[in-house]
């Protein structure tokens, strides 16, 4: 039976580098968060602690930032693309994104201004559910491209939003190629979450759109008197979620920055194995990147996300389909007085990698590097809900992927 593995990677991290991680200043990412909140359908998405299953497993406190709720789409994935399209619009109408609220943007007036823009895409799901829901307050043209055995349930909640949907029958990786040479020949902007060289503005203004979340659950911490997190756990497709979280983080805690650890599906660990080959490069994973966590099967490490990833993250951990199926369960049938939690495949990734780091003892050696115990206090982000309905009743209800399989 497969498990998880673990590599560290310490360094002597440098808080005064510039580059990459200037654009995930406290300063900027506010202004994200800012744009976010001029979104009517903005609300703070909970911070739950999961005191009873810590307890339980020697740890003093998990917290949980449940994007479940985000913007009434049920992943975290509208932050980036609210953002991303927010810019590009303020670029357009010359005027600095502090100046364009959300109401503004999708107003008639600009519409006219600005006249037919084109957007496309490429998503396992998630993204292009933001960028078609963008897209369509915008009352302009989405084209979305999915990878091949895109679940149906994801392919109709874009098609929802009236963006036009095409499932490829290549890789998630190959179908971005795809999109990127369709933008360049039909003139439309290609809304993307990962970098490449020359296109690096949006996939930035993703990045820190997602940040936000970041600095949202902090600032939660601040109100609620809450204890800041010793461990962070970030889960990485194109890392541009992570890059954007390690990235905020550093800035916000530097010398107290806590251990962060990224996490990876085995089939598409691209960051893990960039961090094995230890040769400062991104290292590329290619093939069907088979997996249930659809989010997280991606096998190119963004450029700006590599950045920030391989100079501030601690240790990676890749794993198994059945260890995020338990945290699937496990959020949804919680221990004694923890809430329940509706987490998707790639949104439980994090808890049932951190469960099998505290109780299963072929992970103990990495458990102990990475100093996970009674006074640990861990941060973990549920991208998703249930965003394919279909699998997470198979695994939830009906014990899909088992441990014991
Ligand atoms: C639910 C969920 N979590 C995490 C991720 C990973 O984000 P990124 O590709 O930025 O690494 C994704 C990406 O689609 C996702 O949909």
């Amino acid at each position: 039976m497969s498990q998880c593995s673990f590599i560290e990677q310490k360094k002597d991290k440098n808080f005064d580098q510039t580059g990459s991680i200037e654009y995930f200043s406290e300063r900027e990412i506010q202004k994200a968060l800012d744009f976010h909140k001029s979104i009517p359908d903005y609300a703070e998405t909970n911070l739950s602690e999961l005191k009873d299953y810590s307890k339980s497993v020697g740890l003093k406190n998990v917290y949980v930032k449940d994007e479940s709720s985000r913007f009434g789409i049920n992943s975290f994935k509208g932050l980036g693309a609210s953002y991303a399209m927010g810019n590009i619009i303020a670029e357009k109408l010359g005027v600095p994104i502090e100046e364009l609220s959300f109401e503004e943007m999708i107003s008639d007036e600009v519409r006219e201004k600005l006249g037919e823009v084109t957007f496309i895409s490429c998503t396992d799901g998630n993204h292009g559910r933001g960028v078609a829901w963008v897209g369509e307050k915008l009352k302009q043209k989405v084209y979305i491209y999915m990878n091949k055995g895109a679940a149906e349930d994801r392919v109709k909640n874009i098609e929802a939003l009236g963006a036009e949907v095409t499932v490829t029958d290549v890789n998630y990786d190959d179908t971005i190629r795809l999109v990127k040479e369709l933008g360049e020949e039909k003139g439309w902007v290609v809304v993307q979450d990962t970098s490449w060289e020359g296109y690096e503005d949006i996939p930035k203004w993703i990045m820190q759109g997602y940040a936000s979340l970041v600095l949202e659950a902090y600032q939660q911490m601040e109100r609620e008197q809450l204890e800041k997190p010793t461990h962070v756990f970030l889960q990485a497709g194109v890392g541009a979620m992570a890059g954007g979280a390690c990235g905020v983080i550093t800035n916000l805690t530097k010398e107290d920055m806590p251990y962060t650890l990224i996490v990876e599906p085995n089939e598409s660990a691209c960051y893990y194995k960039s961090a094995e080959v230890a040769d400062g490069e991104r290292h590329f994973v290619t093939g069907d990147l088979d997996t249930i966590m659809a989010g997280l099967a991606c096998g190119e490490p963004g450029t700006i996300a590599w950045d920030v990833i391989g100079e501030y993250a601690d240790a990676y951990i890749k794993g198994p389909d059945w260890a995020t199926a338990n945290g699937m369960r496990m959020y949804a049938n919680p221990v004694e007085n923890d809430p329940s939690i509706v987490s998707g495949e790639s949104g439980a990734v994090s808890l049932g990698y951190l469960n099998e780091l505290m109780t299963n003892d072929d992970l103990k050696d990495a458990r102990e590097k990475m100093g996970l115990d009674e006074n640990s206090v861990v941060l973990l982000i549920s991208t998703e809900g249930d965003t394919d309905k279909a699998n997470y009743k198979d695994v939830v209800w009906y014990g899909k992927y088992s441990k014991f399989e």
